[in-house]
């Protein structure tokens, strides 16, 4: 994946943890990077690293990090550094998630090695559709269920998300009925 995601992990264990937290996270993946090159494309296995030594550092589940880091990455990363592509995302949730089986597009123009998942929309209701999420990696639901909760801080309205479907556990691939309200 490109740099930018582990500096993105980086970023949210430095804020959340602090600097050494941060080495010692690192120490344990065996990563002796001192910074990620956003640009610059890095081994899928040097992140799930990062992941899994920050869940043995902090004591939490994998699951529960890639949560966090998912509303992270929409909240900090993807606020901060493109807020152009996220604005033209949609003005509202419905309209964001209808938007984003096309959003990485934008993105690849951007950044030409991408290897995005993909997503579609299912039984578009005024305030709620099923997500069908497919990706060649395995194991980054969870940072589906974080993106779509800083989504709907974004979007200042209150997310339920259910995952009906899980590849994991045998289905085709991994369904997410998500229902949001006016806080
Ligand atoms: C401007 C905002 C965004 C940028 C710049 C961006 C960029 C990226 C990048 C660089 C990767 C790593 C893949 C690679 O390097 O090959 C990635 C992965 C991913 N993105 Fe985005 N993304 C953005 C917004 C979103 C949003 C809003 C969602 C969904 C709600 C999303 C869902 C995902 C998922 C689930 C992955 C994990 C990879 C996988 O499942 O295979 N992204 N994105």
């Amino acid at each position: 994946m490109y740099g930018m995601v582990n500096s993105a992990i980086m970023d949210l264990i430095v804020a959340t943890h602090g600097e050494e937290t941060w080495q010692q996270v690192k120490l344990k993946a065996g990563v002796e990077d001192e910074i990620f090159i956003s640009n610059e494309a890095y081994p899928d296995e040097m992140t799930y690293k990062l992941v899994g030594a920050a869940s043995e550092v902090l004591n939490q589940p994998a699951g529960e990090i890639l949560i966090q880091f998912g509303r992270w990455w929409v909240l900090d990363t993807a606020l901060n550094n493109y807020g152009h592509l996220m604005k033209y995302g949609g003005r509202t949730l419905g309209e964001f998630l209808n938007n984003l089986p096309n959003f990485h597009t934008r993105v690849v123009m951007m950044f030409p090695a991408l290897q995005p998942p993909t997503f579609e929309c299912s039984d578009m209701g005024p305030n709620e559709l099923r997500l069908h999420y497919r990706s060649h990696r395995r194991g980054l639901s969870a940072f589906v269920v974080g993106l779509l909760e800083g989504l709907g801080e974004m979007f200042k309205v209150q997310v339920t998300i259910t995952h009906e479907e899980q590849l994991d556990q045998g289905a085709d691939h991994d369904i997410f009925h998500v229902a949001w309200s006016e806080v």
